[in-house]
């Protein structure tokens, strides 16, 4: 699946949000490296903090597809050109991400810029990495 494939996952998952607080859909789409894609969007709750984000609907996807290693991201929202993870959604994409993962930051029309996503959570907690 191309990169513009990958946006698309994103974007079409960004449509099935359910952000009736924020308003504020969010959508993410991760490749793993045997090609398989899965995409997520955010579901918030009433009880605001028990709301999640789309990054991780897409790794809960993945995880009960078989699970992967996640070598590319594109995350999407029609409100922020360029939207970041959060930081706990880097932490959990951390989890699974191959040493070169790379990351999309999209707006609604397409990839605005592509950046390695250790360069966004570098020395991320990692228990086999305890020295
Ligand atoms: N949100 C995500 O889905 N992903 C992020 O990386 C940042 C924030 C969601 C959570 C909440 O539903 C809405 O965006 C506003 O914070």
């Amino acid at each position: 699946m191309s990169t513009d494939e990958l946006f698309a996952a994103a974007k079409a998952a960004m449509e099935r949000a359910y952000a009736p607080y924020s308003r504020f859909p969010v959508g993410a789409a991760i490749r793993t490296d045997t090609g398989a894609v899965y995409a997520g969007c955010n579901i918030e709750n009433a009880s605001y903090p028990e709301g999640w984000c789309a990054e991780t609907t897409a790794l809960g996807h993945m995880v009960m597809a078989g699970g992967g290693r996640v070598c590319e991201i594109a995350v999407v929202a029609e409100k922020m050109p360029r939207i970041m993870p959060c930081g706990g959604c880097r932490q959990r994409l951390s989890e699974f991400t191959t040493a070169d993962a790379k990351l999309h930051l999209c707006d609604t029309e397409g990839v605005v810029e592509t950046v390695p996503f250790s360069s966004i959570f570098p020395r991320a907690f990692d228990l086999e990495s305890r020295a």
